[in-house]
Order: structure tokens, then C-alpha cells, then sequence
């Protein structure tokens, strides 16, 4: 049976002498504040009111951690996936907040040539991140081995089919030599930062990076559309595998851990934007 004597719970905190009587129930004495010699005041409190103050307190911290971590109580992948989208501009994406570059941008008219060079330069990349996660120098990686989403040999056949087309495929150049011996690096000591890069290349080609491919082939490859956009089965399920990979890993990780992680998408897009760029080139 309720008692007779409810409170709410700002009466918690009144400054006058408060008692309160609970007779069913075991009664605490609790300083408001630390005692001073002319703030003497207790307040009697019953468990249930201790519990419900506790479970508020405890609502009320779980609200500010979701406030301040967009997407977190989704799992760690929304959250990288927030700040991505946060990075892109209104005219890439409609979640995009970052203002257009006030110079004007390169007119849209890609060529065979800076394709190529695309191609050759997004290949080093994947080629790298997958011989990283196959050789796995801390354990987790090893979870991304066989995803499904690698892209290193279907860019190795497209580059194939290219060449047998009679186009000379380049060296890879500075945008990809950058890029890959900059994650390669990371990869050894930093496996946060390393994951971050690890989805935002994955997960951008198969959002944004295959509207780019499908634009660009119809300009410059009569529509031809290449192995780099193809997937063995059912992509949404695929990138939903990797997504659980990725939340189940980021579970170990501390706080301080995740936001570090999410502070290095900035990086993803410099080095990403600087081999999508060659496209234009
Ligand atoms: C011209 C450049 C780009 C365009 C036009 C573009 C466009 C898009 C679009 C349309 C989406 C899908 C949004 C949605 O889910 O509704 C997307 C998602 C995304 N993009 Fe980009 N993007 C570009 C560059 C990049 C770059 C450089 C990165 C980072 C390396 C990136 C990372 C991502 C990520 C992580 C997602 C979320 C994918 C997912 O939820 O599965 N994007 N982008």
C-alpha cells in the first residue's frame, strides 16, 4: 500500500528542516550538504525515496551521454557514421552540414585518365587495408578478414579489363602512396584510428563512391559498370554483417578510446577526397 506520506522529489532538497515519517519503512538520516555550524540540516529519507533519486539521477546521466554522443545508443557504428555524415556537404548528401568550399569547385568533367589513375590509387588502398587485416596485428582485425565488401580484386580485374581495352594503367601516385603508407602505419599502433578509416573506406564506396562510379562510367566508359561496383550477394546484408563486427569490437573500448576513433574521420576525407579529386585530374 502507498504511504500516506508522499514527497516529491524536490522536496529532497529543501533547506528547512524536513521530517519525514515512514513508519513501514527503515529511515535514513542524510546531510543535505556537508554540515556547517549554521547549516545543520538533515533530511530523514526513506530507501524508496534514496532508490527513486538514484534511478532518476541515473536517467537523467544516461539522457546527457546520448546528448553529447549522437547515435550512441545505436551502437558505436552510428555514432562514426553521425560524424561522417556530419563531414560531407549539403550537395553530397542530405545530412551533410559542411559549408561548400568558397572557391569555386572544379567543373564536373572527369576523364579516362584521372579515372585511371582513381582506380589504380583506390586499389593500393584496399590492397593494403586487407593484407592489414589478414595479417592482423592486433586480434580484432582479424574479424574483418572475408567480409565480403573487399575491393582489392575486383579493382585488380576492372584494371585488367582496362588494360586489354588498350589504355595504359598508371603508377599509383601521390594521393594513394600517402594514403596507404599513412594506414599502414596507424594500423601498427593505433587501432582505433585504424578502425575509423577501415569504415569509412568501405562504407563510403558502397554509399557515395558508387554514384560517383555510375555518373563517371556513363561519361567516360559508355556506362560500362565495373567489378569495384559489384558485390557477391546481398550488399545491405553484407555491410550489416560488418556493421555488428564493428559495434562488438568498439564494445571494449573505453570512452576516451571511441572519441579518439571518431576524431580521426576528418582525416578519412582529407586522404579520401584528395584520390576521389584524381577523378577530375
Ligand atoms: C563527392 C564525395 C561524396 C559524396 C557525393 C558522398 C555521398 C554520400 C551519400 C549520398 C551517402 C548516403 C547517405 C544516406 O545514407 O542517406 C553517403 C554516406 C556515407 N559517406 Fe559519403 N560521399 C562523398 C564522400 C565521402 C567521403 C570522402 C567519405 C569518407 C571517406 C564518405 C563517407 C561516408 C560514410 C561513412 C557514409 C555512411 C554510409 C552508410 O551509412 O552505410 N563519403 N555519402
Amino acid at each position: 500500500m502507498a504511504s500516506r506520506f508522499s514527497i516529491s522529489q524536490s522536496q529532497l532538497f529543501l533547506k528547512k528542516p524536513h521530517v519525514i515519517f515512514t513508519p513501514k519503512t527503515p529511515i535514513f538520516i542524510t546531510p543535505i550538504s556537508k554540515p556547517t555550524p549554521s547549516l545543520n540540516l538533515f533530511v530523514l529519507k526513506s530507501k524508496k525515496m534514496v532508490v527513486a533519486a538514484a534511478e532518476t539521477a541515473a536517467a537523467a546521466a544516461e539522457e546527457k551521454s546520448k546528448k553529447r554522443y549522437p547515435g550512441e545508443g545505436k551502437g558505436f557504428v552510428e555514432e562514426m557514421r553521425f560524424v561522417a555524415m556530419k563531414l560531407h556537404t549539403k550537395d553530397q548528401a542530405k545530412e551533410g552540414e559542411k559549408e561548400a568550399q568558397e572557391k569555386p569547385l572544379p567543373k564536373w568533367e572527369p576523364t579516362i585518365d584521372g579515372y585511371l589513375k582513381f582506380l589504380v590509387d583506390s586499389k593500393l588502398v584496399y590492397d593494403t587495408l586487407e593484407k592489414i587485416v589478414e595479417k592482423a596485428d592486433f586480434p580484432e582485425y582479424a574479424e574483418f578478414r572475408n567480409t565480403g565488401l573487399e575491393r582489392a580484386e575486383c579493382l585488380a580485374k576492372d584494371l585488367g579489363w582496362l588494360k586489354e581495352q588498350g589504355h595504359s594503367i598508371p603508377e599509383p601516385s601521390s594521393p594513394g602512396l600517402n594514403y596507404s603508407a599513412y594506414v599502414e602505419e596507424l594500423s601498427k599502433k593505433d587501432p582505433q584510428a585504424f578502425i575509423c578509416h577501415f569504415y569509412n573506406t568501405y562504407f563510403a564506396h558502397s554509399a557515395g563512391g558508387r554514384m560517383i562510379g555510375k555518373k563517371v562510367a556513363e561519361m567516360v566508359l559508355n556506362g560500362k559498370e565495373l567489378e569495384f561496383y559489384k558485390w557477391d550477394g546481398d550488399l545491405s546484408q553484407l555491410l550489416q554483417n560488418v556493421r555488428d563486427k564493428l559495434n562488438r569490437v568498439a564494445e571494449n573500448w573505453t570512452r576516451e578510446e571511441k572519441n579518439h576513433c571518431l576524431e580521426e574521420t576528418e582525416k578519412s576525407f582529407k586522404f579520401s577526397g584528395e584520390i576521389l579529386r584524381l577523378i577530375l585530374s
